[in-house]
């Protein structure tokens, strides 16, 4: 019986986990309607809510999970990447219960989070393929064995998911504007004719950031003249963009490493087009895709647990001595 904590952005989760699979609770407080009028996440903002809600959020957990402290085996926290003040919140409330109730503690590394989401659904096969698409992350990973991870591509700039905002913002959507952006692209008919940027060949790396230049110079080039661009059009333009490109080079990466499944991760892979097209060429490809639930996309406490029964059946704990790592690597 794990006790996650996950902290890292802009929100605020407690989860326990049974035998890393049942899902006792996993509460999820978000702090969006907060940072929203800003149009993206404060990170000062987002630490003082953090200690705002931690207690009774974790208060909430038990209560829901109907699992009382002294059932507990560890407890399990986000210690990075992330935002610094964000994660020490966390970081300091799970030392505060390990040490209090004497059970060992486990620090996971968020990446490792999202990718471990799926195994609260999915049997997982070695080696596989992660496809991170997140806010903050857009990585290609090979995973060799449980916990062994290997970083074949990522991002040079934008991460999708920031991509996915910054043109929402430019569209006048609210923040977070990737799932606004996959509604309206899914009206439209025809897409705004955009770039696909694939860099060198046989690169697994990304880049978004020429992609958003590009829709905000033909957004205020249209608009000088006079004759703004349909939001519709634009953002299935900049959908197909991203897409085409992450799910061709996922499945390159798949075929060239020998990968049994190819598994989707991160808040973007909640993206019903992504989702779609990954499912059409995984399926043309024979390749069985693994992808979370929506609710277990974006962050969240129970993905943290998740992986941290993996370390806990390893033996891998962490000292009190566990610091908040904001650049920390996989
Ligand atoms: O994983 P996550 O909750 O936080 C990070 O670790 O970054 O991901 C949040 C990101 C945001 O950029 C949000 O716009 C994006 O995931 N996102 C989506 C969708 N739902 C969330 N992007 C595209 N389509 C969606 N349906
Ligand atoms: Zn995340």
């Amino acid at each position: 019986m794990i006790l996650a904590i996950e902290t890292s952005c802009d929100e605020t989760s407690v989860a326990i986990v049974e035998n890393g699979t049942i899902i006792r609770s996993n509460i999820v407080s978000s702090q969006i309607e907060t940072h929203q009028r800003f149009g993206g996440v404060v990170p000062e903002v987002a630490s003082r809510k953090h200690v705002e809600s931690i207690t009774w959020i974790i208060e909430e957990a038990f209560e829901k999970a109907g699992v009382s402290p002294q059932e507990l085996s560890a407890v399990a926290v986000t210690e990075g990447p992330g935002l610094i003040g964000a994660l020490l919140v966390g970081v300091v409330a799970a030392k505060t219960l390990a040490y209090s109730l004497d059970l060992p503690l486990i620090g996971v590394h968020h990446i490792a989070g999202h990718i471990y989401a799926n195994q609260l659904v999915h049997q997982l096969e070695y080696p596989f393929v992660a496809l991170v698409v997140s806010g903050g992350h857009t990585e290609l990973v090979y995973v060799e064995t449980e916990g062994r991870f290997q970083i074949i591509g990522q991002t040079r700039d934008d991460a999708a998911g920031e991509a996915y905002d910054k043109v929402a913002r430019a569209l006048k959507l609210p923040y977070p504007g990737g799932p606004h952006i996959d509604r309206l692209a899914h009206e439209a008919e025809e897409g705004f004719p955009l770039p696909r940027a694939w860099l060198e060949q046989g690169s697994y790396d990304f880049s978004f950031s020429g992609l958003k230049s590009a829709v905000l110079s033909a957004l205020n080039s249209a608009a000088m003249k006079g004759q703004p661009l349909e939001p519709r059009a634009v953002a299935k333009g900049f959908q197909d963009s991203v897409i085409e490109v992450l799910v061709e080079k996922a499945l390159r990466a798949v075929q060239a490493y020998g990968a049994k499944q190819l598994l989707l991760a991160g808040g973007v892979a909640a993206n019903r087009g992504l989702r779609e097209q990954l499912a059409v060429r995984c399926a043309e490809a024979g390749v069985p895709l693994i992808a979370p639930p929506l609710s277990l996309c974006t962050d969240n406490a129970a993905m943290i647990a998740a992986a941290a029964f993996l370390k806990l059946k390893r033996g891998q704990f962490s000292s009190l001595e566990l610091k908040a790592e904001p650049m920390i690597k996989l």
